[in-house]
């Protein structure tokens, strides 16, 4: 990662971290603490997000400013804009995710909306807006948070995973158009991640962790050291071996049956078989 100071230089004094008080988002507001960037979050559960503040000012000397809000909500987005006037920036990590998991079908239309909402439109909103504050200064850096899941349908997630191939798609194609202002763009494709909401959405009985889990802190640690040097990331060398195979070597028919398997073995009952 770039030593403390040439990171605060190139992507502070402010960090946006949109969902950061748990997960993957609590872990991204605590390391760009510790690297010296002033932090506004942004999160639904008000307690859990002043809870946050209070641990990241505990540990860091940075200014803190939350901001209660649901990102799914386009009005959050006027908010935040207005709550951000006065201060500069320099790094948006979009991190907020809604995410039904079911069959299609059975998932009422309003779920499929409101991932939409917080997965595709928080992000384009968020990043026309600071994108255009850092690409007038010259340099800022944006990461979006996307998935493995981004690389091939993945059946019983079906809108999440489109979200996340969104997001990917979004991130390569503003960070080749922002690269020549000195905005850097990534998106993140994680893996599967320990953080409460993956633990709490796996059925009780098969909350044990596998092999290719992450920890959050080493996905973020890898997210920022590698701001700046590419525009996609998968963190993990076991999830970078697991995409190469379904992308390169698997048909994509055959990376989807791989995932559909995997996934109805988790949630239930295949049609297939
Ligand atoms: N965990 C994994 O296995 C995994 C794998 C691949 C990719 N990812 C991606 O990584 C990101 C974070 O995942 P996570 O598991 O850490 O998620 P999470 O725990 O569900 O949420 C992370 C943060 O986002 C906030 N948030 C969620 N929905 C929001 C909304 N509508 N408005 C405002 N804030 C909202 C949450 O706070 P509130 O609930 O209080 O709002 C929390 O602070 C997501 O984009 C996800 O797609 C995760």
């Amino acid at each position: 990662m770039k030593r403390g100071n040439d990171f605060a230089v190139k992507y502070g004094p402010w960090a946006l971290v949109a969902g950061g008080s748990d997960g993957l988002g609590r872990e991204f507001s605590m390391e760009l603490a510790r690297l010296g960037l002033n932090l506004v979050i942004v999160a639904r559960r008000k307690e859990l997000l002043l809870e946050t503040a209070k641990v990241v000012t505990a540990a860091h000397p940075v200014q803190v400013r939350t901001i209660t809000a649901d990102l799914g909500d386009t009005e959050s987005h006027a908010l935040i804009i207005r709550e951000t006037d006065d201060i500069d920036v320099g790094l948006l990590v979009y991190n907020a995710a809604t995410s039904p998991i079911g069959p299609f079908l059975d998932t009422p239309i309003e779920k499929h909306a409101a991932a939409i909402s917080t997965n595709c439109v928080g992000p384009v909103s968020l990043v026309h807006h600071f994108g255009r504050k850092m690409s007038d200064r010259g340099k800022g850096g944006i990461i979006l948070m996307s998935s493995m899941t981004a690389f091939q349908g993945t059946p019983l997630v079906a809108t999440y995973g489109s979200t996340k191939s969104f997001n990917l798609s979004l991130a390569e194609s503003v960070g080749y158009e922002l690269s020549s202002c000195g905005v850097d763009v990534m998106a993140c494709c994680a893996g599967a991640t320990l953080t409460p909401n993956y633990i709490n959405s796996k059925p009780a009985d098969r909350r044990l962790p596998s092999s290719a889990e992450m920890a959050p802190g080493k996905v973020v640690n890898e997210a920022l050291r590698r701001l700046g040097t590419t525009r996609v990331l998968i963190p993990g060398r076991m999830n970078r071996f697991y995409g190469f195979i379904m992308t390169r070597i698997l048909t994509r028919k055959q990376s989807i049956s791989l995932i559909a398997k995997n996934l109805y073995r988790l949630y239930g009952k295949n049609p297939e078989r």
